[in-house]
């Protein structure tokens, strides 16, 4: 693209428009059927002295036909071109890569991407998806772009639910899996309701970890060990690997060593027997931030304090992104605040990125009692759906099994990484299971239905690097290509703003495109990609297959498997 705006840029110096101003100023029109790109003039009249439709004039007066543009025509303030269709639809082709979207933005950067980080002791439940997919997909995204990327596991490996777990471990027995674990967990929690004293018996055994106490430490790190192996389950069957696995435990010391060095230096002050660092001048409505309680217990944000330098210190990131429940909002711009009040300028290279709720009828996920629905029977019972999708729509496929895994996983991941991340997920299983319509199936669909094509027209060798662009006239065919051209931009904004839906757009934009050429084949046979005509069909094979390769990459950095046949 960069070099059809340098065309456009050349033409209007040739009218006295400052060069560079020009190439800024370049943008493609909402409104497609005028130009492909369009030249404002309001910003030069000025300095030409004369008004912006006297140097929309001149510009399209300046245009040479032949090269990378096709036409210039002046509308009022505004200059309308249209580039040479073959030209750019060669150059796109042949940059389409599986690698789409890659670049060097971020090299020689560290990216730290907090993300899933759960409780031990307890199963990761349905809500539990989001903070992994999500950081899954932000860990692609900035893998594409450069990046040396640490995706971190901070798991909750501390604090009042060690404590209960303790306290359910003495009156009914050591659980041995991590079922028998939350069963432990919960009754240990209403144990603790019921009973007087039991709440102080589960505060003593927190505090007891925190000491590392012989004895407890043994139950964490067998409560750890199982946990992580019972997560590793769901992280496989999502895809989710993470680099680096730390706990909060790891934090307890040095978190009080920083209280001390705050009092110290006086970033931090004593009130009401606690420790605090005063964040009202960081920012309206943070007030004060509890470092230290009175009773000496350590705490969450302190050790994401001391988290967060030690992270510093060991990957010097350019970049740190939490991705974390949109109800910790409040909380993370305390925390980063507090970095940046206590000495600690990069705490500006903080993020939270937040997401919403999931929402099954309506109500929260999480509700149940018991702790809510777990991750692994979403994932089995998406599974189990799709498997009678995929029976009724092909029953003749070979492997239904992967397929029907494939499916039922990719409408789950689609729900969740397929729309703006701040809003809520409603989730039913009919919307996330069509095949028509904004889905994870529909998009696998559409992928397939490329592979179909090119599999009937004997492309089996996608390596084809240059083909004849001028057979690819079609008005749909150019859809596409505009498509395909606009979707390295799409992989940078998602990175560049940590929303994966720029990525699920494009996506959905190309499978549309995708789907109405091919509807058009079926209306007019001089459209279908297997004409007779073999220069043609040729051309088209190769377009046809640059769309199922970004499909696939698309599909890929979204954690999505992109099946071949459904
Ligand atoms: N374990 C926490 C929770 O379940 C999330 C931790 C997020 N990461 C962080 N550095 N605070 O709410």
């Amino acid at each position: 693209m960069q070099e059809f705006i340098d065309a456009i840029a050349a033409v209007a110096a040739r009218a006295g428009v400052p060069e560079n101003a020009a190439r800024s100023s370049v943008t493609v029109p909402k409104e497609r059927d005028r130009a492909d790109l369009t030249l404002p003039c309001f910003r030069f009249a000025k300095q030409l002295g004369k008004s912006p439709p006297q140097v929309a004039a001149a510009v399209a007066d300046a245009f040479e036909p032949g090269g990378l543009l096709a036409s210039a025509e002046a509308a009022g303030p505004f200059v309308n071109f249209r580039l040479d269709r073959p030209t750019f639809t060669r150059k796109v082709l042949q940059s389409v890569t599986d690698n789409i979207g890659a670049s060097d933005e971020g090299a020689g950067q560290a990216v730290v991407i907090d993300y899933g980080s759960p409780n031990i002791a307890k199963p990761l439940l349905f809500h539990h998806l989001r903070s992994s997919m999500i950081g899954q997909v932000l860990c692609n995204l900035h893998r594409r772009r450069g990046y040396e990327v640490v995706g971190l596991n901070f798991l909750g490996d501390l604090g009042t639910a060690f404590g209960k777990l303790m306290v359910g471990i003495e009156e009914f027995g050591e659980p041995e899996s991590i079922a028998a674990y939350n069963r432990t967990y919960v009754q240990a929690s209403n144990f603790c309701t019921e009973n007087d004293g039991a709440m102080d018996r589960a505060r003593a055994w927190a505090k007891r970890l925190e000491e590392d106490d012989p004895e407890a430490l043994r139950h964490w790190e067998s409560a750890r060990r199982l946990s992580l192996g019972e997560f590793q389950t769901v992280y496989d069957w999502l895809g989710i690997r993470h680099d680096v696995v730390d706990g909060e435990k790891m934090y307890v010391k040095s978190g009080q060593a920083l209280v001390e060095e705050l009092l110290e230096n006086r970033t931090a002050e004593e009130s009401e027997g606690g420790v605090v660092i005063d964040l009202q001048n960081a920012g309206k409505k943070l007030g004060k931030f509890l470092i230290r309680k009175s009773d000496g217990a350590s705490l969450y944000q302190t050790r994401d304090l001391a988290a967060a330098r030690d992270r510093m210190e060991r990957f010097g990131f350019a970049k740190m992104l939490y991705v974390v429940d949109i109800a910790q909002e409040l909380y993370f711009r305390q925390l980063f605040a507090a970095l940046k009040t206590t000495g600690h300028d990069w705490a500006d290279r903080c993020r939270h990125v937040k997401f919403g709720q999931v929402l099954v009828d309506g109500s929260r996920a999480k509700t149940r009692e018991g702790g809510g629905t777990h991750l692994e029977e979403v994932l089995r019972e998406g599974e189990r759906r799709a498997r009678a999708v995929v029976e009724e729509k092909n029953s003749d496929l070979a492997d239904k099994a992967a397929v029907a895994k494939a499916v039922g996983t990719a409408a789950v991941i689609f729900c969740d990484v397929g729309f703006p991340t701040t809003k809520n997920i409603n989730f039913d299983w009919n919307a996330i299971l069509s095949f028509d319509g904004r889905t994870g199936p529909y998009l696998q669909y559409v992928h397939a239905s490329a592979c179909s094509i090119l599999r009937k027209g004997g492309y089996t060798e996608s390596k084809q690097t240059d083909g004849d662009a001028s057979r690819l006239t079609d008005d749909h065919e150019w859809t596409l290509v505009r498509r395909l051209a606009e979707f390295s931009d799409a992989v940078g904004k998602a990175c560049a703003e940590c929303e994966p839906s720029h990525v699920s757009n494009a996506l959905y934009d190309l499978a549309r495109g995708f789907r109405s050429y091919h509807t058009a084949g079926s209306r007019d046979a001089s459209l279908r990609v297997l004409v007779d005509d073999d220069a043609t069909k040729t051309a088209r094979l190769w377009l046809v297959d640059k769309v199922r390769c970004t499909l696939a990459a698309g599909l890929r950095l979204l954690g999505i498997d992109p099946v071949e046949e459904m």
